[in-house]
């Protein structure tokens, strides 16, 4: 849901840069349990205009393999965080909502978006394939809400083929714009 943190220093561009071009790099995600929580609050509160409450911190503990740490050799430096959404009326269905996902700034475009989200939808495709029902009502879609300005995710996004299924006008309350995109993805149901 937040807005890209710009940096414009060229330290960061070249560290960038010469990163992506090294094979030495080591990705890795990670759980997030109640020890690390505090590595997530503060990533969240660099990433997101938005503050998020104890309530969603506690929800974020109760989704399992939904919410992720990427770490770039070894230093915490993204984070996603999913909730499950039940359908009303239709309860062998359910939707996936991406409530945040960022990495710091000087660590981007170098995968770390793409392994967060490849892991989320392979956890929902698993669910989705799995042949015993109990297991979780499957997913028919994944979606988020992107501040309308946010050219970075919505690249991002469609590259892995979320699709803009609507504008929310005002969605936020404290940051301009204050209008959402929509980003929609469907899901197999097998
Ligand atoms: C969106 C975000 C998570 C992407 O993370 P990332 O680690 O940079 O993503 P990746 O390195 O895996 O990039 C994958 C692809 O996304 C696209 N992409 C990423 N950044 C882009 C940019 N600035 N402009 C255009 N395309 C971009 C590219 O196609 C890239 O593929 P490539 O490396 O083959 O060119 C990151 O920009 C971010 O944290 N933004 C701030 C938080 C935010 O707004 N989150 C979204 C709302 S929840």
């Amino acid at each position: 849901m937040g807005v890209p943190t710009t940096t414009t220093d060229n330290t960061l561009t070249s560290l960038k840069t010469s990163r992506k071009q090294t094979t030495s790099h080591r990705i890795a995600l990670g759980d997030v349990t109640q020890n690390n929580m505090g590595q997530l609050k503060r990533l969240n509160s660099v990433l997101f205009p938005v503050h998020y409450t104890d309530r969603f911190y506690k929800d974020v503990l109760e989704v399992g393999e939904f919410a992720k740490l990427a770490y770039f050799n070894d230093a915490c430096v993204g984070g996603v965080c999913c909730r499950k959404e039940l359908i009303a009326g239709t309860p062998e269905k359910s939707k996936l909502y991406i409530m945040t996902l960022g990495v710091l700034a000087p660590y981007r475009n170098l995968g770390l978006g793409t392994a967060l989200l490849k892991h989320i939808l392979e956890h929902a495709h698993s669910i989705n394939s799995s042949p015993t029902p109990q297991n979780h009502p499957k997913f028919t879609e994944v979606y988020l809400h992107v501040q309308t300005s946010n050219n970075e995710a919505i690249s991002f996004y469609k590259k892995y083929d979320f699709e803009i299924v609507g504008t929310i006008q005002d969605y936020y309350k404290k940051i301009t714009p204050p209008d959402a995109y929509i980003l929609s993805k469907k899901l197999l149901v097998e």
